[in-house]
Protein backbone atom coordinates (compact mmCIF):
# COMPACT_ATOMS: atom_id res chain seq x y z
CA UNK A 1 0.00 0.00 0.00
CA UNK A 2 1.06 3.43 -1.28
CA UNK A 3 1.39 5.69 2.24
CA UNK A 4 -0.04 8.99 1.29
CA UNK A 5 1.50 11.79 3.19
CA UNK A 6 0.93 15.80 3.57
CA UNK A 7 3.23 18.88 3.44
CA UNK A 8 1.93 22.43 4.72
CA UNK A 9 2.57 25.07 3.21
CA UNK A 10 3.93 27.92 5.06
CA UNK A 11 2.73 30.38 2.89
CA UNK A 12 -0.52 30.72 4.31
CA UNK A 13 1.24 30.62 8.17
CA UNK A 14 0.92 33.57 10.77
CA UNK A 15 4.69 35.02 9.70
CA UNK A 16 4.92 36.62 13.00
CA UNK A 17 5.17 33.31 14.68
CA UNK A 18 6.89 30.87 12.31
CA UNK A 19 8.38 29.08 15.53
CA UNK A 20 5.13 27.83 16.59
CA UNK A 21 3.29 27.29 13.39
CA UNK A 22 6.33 24.78 12.43
CA UNK A 23 5.67 22.73 16.11
CA UNK A 24 2.09 22.64 14.84
CA UNK A 25 2.77 21.23 11.99
CA UNK A 26 5.65 18.42 13.75
CA UNK A 27 2.40 17.86 16.55
CA UNK A 28 0.16 16.79 13.34
CA UNK A 29 2.77 13.47 12.60
CA UNK A 30 2.97 14.91 8.89
CA UNK A 31 6.15 14.04 6.74
CA UNK A 32 7.16 17.75 4.91
CA UNK A 33 7.01 21.25 5.20
CA UNK A 34 6.14 23.28 1.96
CA UNK A 35 8.25 25.97 1.25
CA UNK A 36 6.91 28.46 -1.41
CA UNK A 37 9.55 30.34 -2.63
CA UNK A 38 8.58 32.98 -5.12
CA UNK A 39 10.56 35.99 -6.90
CA UNK A 40 7.59 38.36 -8.41
CA UNK A 41 9.27 36.75 -12.45
CA UNK A 42 8.38 33.62 -12.71
CA UNK A 43 5.08 34.33 -11.19
CA UNK A 44 2.94 37.99 -10.05
CA UNK A 45 4.51 37.68 -6.14
CA UNK A 46 6.76 37.61 -3.65
CA UNK A 47 7.15 35.60 -0.52
CA UNK A 48 10.46 34.51 1.10
CA UNK A 49 13.77 33.77 0.38
CA UNK A 50 17.24 32.02 1.61
CA UNK A 51 17.40 33.46 4.88
CA UNK A 52 14.16 32.32 5.90
CA UNK A 53 14.86 28.38 4.78
CA UNK A 54 18.58 28.84 6.10
CA UNK A 55 16.96 29.63 9.86
CA UNK A 56 13.93 27.61 9.71
CA UNK A 57 15.13 24.37 7.82
CA UNK A 58 17.74 22.97 11.03
CA UNK A 59 14.61 23.81 13.72
CA UNK A 60 12.81 20.64 13.20
CA UNK A 61 12.76 16.92 12.26
CA UNK A 62 10.26 17.44 8.78
CA UNK A 63 11.56 17.03 5.36
CA UNK A 64 11.82 20.78 3.81
CA UNK A 65 10.31 20.57 0.64
CA UNK A 66 11.40 23.78 -1.26
CA UNK A 67 9.14 24.97 -4.46
CA UNK A 68 10.86 27.13 -6.39
CA UNK A 69 8.96 29.43 -8.27
CA UNK A 70 11.44 31.28 -9.81
CA UNK A 71 13.01 32.20 -13.76
CA UNK A 72 16.66 31.18 -12.64
CA UNK A 73 16.81 27.94 -11.19
CA UNK A 74 20.02 27.08 -12.34
CA UNK A 75 21.59 29.58 -10.27
CA UNK A 76 18.86 29.77 -7.45
CA UNK A 77 18.00 25.63 -7.09
CA UNK A 78 21.81 24.73 -5.51
CA UNK A 79 21.46 27.50 -3.29
CA UNK A 80 18.40 26.51 -1.40
CA UNK A 81 19.99 23.07 -0.97
CA UNK A 82 22.56 24.44 0.77
CA UNK A 83 20.84 26.38 2.48
CA UNK A 84 19.12 23.89 4.15
CA UNK A 85 16.20 22.01 1.17
CA UNK A 86 16.07 18.37 1.08
CA UNK A 87 13.98 18.51 -2.02
CA UNK A 88 14.37 21.53 -4.50
CA UNK A 89 11.44 21.49 -6.89
CA UNK A 90 11.83 23.70 -10.00
CA UNK A 91 9.47 24.45 -12.37
CA UNK A 92 9.69 22.85 -16.04
CA UNK A 93 8.62 26.35 -17.74
CA UNK A 94 11.21 28.35 -16.62
CA UNK A 95 13.80 26.79 -18.88
CA UNK A 96 13.65 26.87 -22.82
CA UNK A 97 15.41 23.43 -23.64
CA UNK A 98 15.49 19.87 -21.98
CA UNK A 99 19.65 20.43 -21.84
CA UNK A 100 18.95 23.46 -19.45
CA UNK A 101 16.47 20.75 -17.47
CA UNK A 102 19.19 18.47 -17.12
CA UNK A 103 21.78 21.11 -16.12
CA UNK A 104 19.25 22.74 -13.42
CA UNK A 105 18.53 18.75 -12.20
CA UNK A 106 22.04 17.52 -12.03
CA UNK A 107 23.63 21.67 -10.04
CA UNK A 108 20.75 20.42 -7.38
CA UNK A 109 21.59 16.83 -6.97
CA UNK A 110 25.04 18.22 -7.09
CA UNK A 111 24.37 20.45 -4.48
CA UNK A 112 23.07 17.71 -2.43
CA UNK A 113 19.27 17.88 -2.59
CA UNK A 114 16.75 15.76 -4.18
CA UNK A 115 15.26 17.27 -7.12
CA UNK A 116 11.71 17.36 -8.38
CA UNK A 117 9.97 19.18 -11.29
CA UNK A 118 6.94 21.11 -11.43
CA UNK A 119 4.13 22.02 -14.25
CA UNK A 120 1.83 24.70 -14.40
CA UNK A 121 -2.17 23.51 -15.12
CA UNK A 122 -1.54 24.83 -18.80
CA UNK A 123 1.58 22.23 -19.13
CA UNK A 124 1.32 18.39 -21.05
CA UNK A 125 1.95 15.88 -18.51
CA UNK A 126 4.40 13.88 -21.02
CA UNK A 127 6.72 17.17 -21.13
CA UNK A 128 7.70 14.86 -17.46
CA UNK A 129 8.57 11.70 -18.76
CA UNK A 130 11.61 11.66 -20.17
CA UNK A 131 12.62 12.87 -16.67
CA UNK A 132 10.98 11.01 -14.50
CA UNK A 133 13.58 8.61 -13.82
CA UNK A 134 15.84 11.09 -12.55
CA UNK A 135 13.32 12.83 -10.37
CA UNK A 136 12.59 12.60 -6.87
CA UNK A 137 9.34 14.42 -6.92
CA UNK A 138 6.85 15.28 -9.64
CA UNK A 139 4.75 18.29 -8.68
CA UNK A 140 1.57 18.79 -10.07
CA UNK A 141 -0.03 22.29 -10.09
CA UNK A 142 -3.80 22.16 -9.51
CA UNK A 143 -4.37 26.25 -9.47
CA UNK A 144 -2.16 28.73 -11.50
CA UNK A 145 0.87 29.01 -9.05
CA UNK A 146 1.74 32.93 -7.16
CA UNK A 147 -1.18 32.78 -4.65
CA UNK A 148 -2.89 30.46 -1.94
CA UNK A 149 -6.48 30.27 -1.73
CA UNK A 150 -7.24 29.44 -5.23
CA UNK A 151 -9.76 26.55 -6.27
CA UNK A 152 -8.79 23.39 -7.28
CA UNK A 153 -8.79 23.01 -10.76
CA UNK A 154 -9.60 19.18 -11.91
CA UNK A 155 -7.96 19.16 -15.29
CA UNK A 156 -4.99 18.06 -12.68
CA UNK A 157 -6.71 14.77 -11.67
CA UNK A 158 -5.74 12.93 -15.11
CA UNK A 159 -2.35 14.21 -14.74
CA UNK A 160 -1.55 12.37 -11.61
CA UNK A 161 -3.79 8.95 -13.07
CA UNK A 162 -1.39 9.64 -16.16
CA UNK A 163 2.06 9.82 -14.21
CA UNK A 164 1.04 6.99 -11.75
CA UNK A 165 0.60 4.82 -14.24
CA UNK A 166 4.02 5.35 -15.44
CA UNK A 167 5.92 4.96 -12.20
CA UNK A 168 4.39 2.25 -11.45
CA UNK A 169 5.16 0.48 -14.95
CA UNK A 170 8.61 1.44 -14.88
CA UNK A 171 9.18 1.44 -11.32
CA UNK A 172 10.49 4.43 -10.57
CA UNK A 173 10.47 6.00 -6.98
CA UNK A 174 9.26 9.35 -8.35
CA UNK A 175 6.64 10.36 -5.79
CA UNK A 176 3.45 12.15 -7.07
CA UNK A 177 2.70 15.86 -5.00
CA UNK A 178 -0.24 18.05 -6.35
CA UNK A 179 0.01 21.87 -4.93
CA UNK A 180 -3.25 24.24 -4.51
CA UNK A 181 -6.72 23.78 -3.52
CA UNK A 182 -6.29 20.84 -1.42
CA UNK A 183 -8.85 20.50 0.48
CA UNK A 184 -11.47 17.47 2.19
CA UNK A 185 -13.04 16.63 -1.13
CA UNK A 186 -10.04 17.59 -3.39
CA UNK A 187 -7.86 15.50 -1.78
CA UNK A 188 -9.97 12.30 -1.94
CA UNK A 189 -10.13 13.19 -5.94
CA UNK A 190 -6.67 13.18 -6.04
CA UNK A 191 -6.08 10.02 -3.17
CA UNK A 192 -7.40 8.68 -5.79
CA UNK A 193 -6.10 9.10 -8.76
CA UNK A 194 -3.02 8.19 -7.28
CA UNK A 195 -1.13 11.08 -5.62
CA UNK A 196 1.52 10.06 -2.75
CA UNK A 197 2.24 14.12 -1.64
CA UNK A 198 -0.62 16.31 -0.92
CA UNK A 199 0.40 20.22 -0.46
CA UNK A 200 -2.29 22.38 1.42
CA UNK A 201 -2.08 26.03 2.95
CA UNK A 202 -5.32 27.53 3.63
CA UNK A 203 -7.19 24.66 4.24
CA UNK A 204 -4.49 24.09 7.48
CA UNK A 205 -3.12 27.13 8.63
CA UNK A 206 -5.28 30.12 10.52
CA UNK A 207 -7.72 27.12 11.69
CA UNK A 208 -7.86 25.61 15.58
CA UNK A 209 -8.18 22.33 14.48
CA UNK A 210 -5.02 22.06 12.46
CA UNK A 211 -4.26 18.56 13.38
CA UNK A 212 -7.97 17.17 12.55
CA UNK A 213 -7.85 19.08 9.24
CA UNK A 214 -4.74 16.72 8.47
CA UNK A 215 -6.22 13.45 9.32
CA UNK A 216 -9.12 14.10 7.52
CA UNK A 217 -6.95 15.11 4.43
CA UNK A 218 -5.45 11.60 5.06
CA UNK A 219 -8.55 9.87 5.34
CA UNK A 220 -8.94 10.59 1.52
C1 LIG B 1 0.83 28.41 -5.03
C2 LIG B 1 1.63 27.61 -4.03
C3 LIG B 1 0.83 26.68 -3.17
C4 LIG B 1 -0.18 27.36 -2.32
C5 LIG B 1 -1.19 26.35 -1.85
O1 LIG B 1 1.70 29.07 -5.88
O2 LIG B 1 2.56 26.79 -4.72
O3 LIG B 1 1.66 25.88 -2.36
O4 LIG B 1 0.41 28.02 -1.26
O5 LIG B 1 -2.12 27.09 -1.15
P1 LIG B 1 -3.61 26.62 -0.94
O6 LIG B 1 -3.56 25.28 -0.26
O7 LIG B 1 -4.17 27.70 -0.10
O8 LIG B 1 -4.22 26.51 -2.31
ZN1 LIG C 1 3.91 25.09 -3.65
Amino acid sequence: MRKLDVSPSLLAADFLHLDKEIARVEKAHVGYLHFDVMDGHFVPNISFGLPVLKSLARRHKLINDVHIMISDPLTYGPQFAKAGADIVTFHYEALKTDAERWDVIKAIQHAGAKVGMSIKPQTEVHVLVDFLPQLDLALIMSVEPGFGGQSFMNSSLAKIVFLRDIIDRHGYSTLIEVDGGIQEDTAQLCVRAGVDILVAGSYLFGHDDFNERVNKLRIG
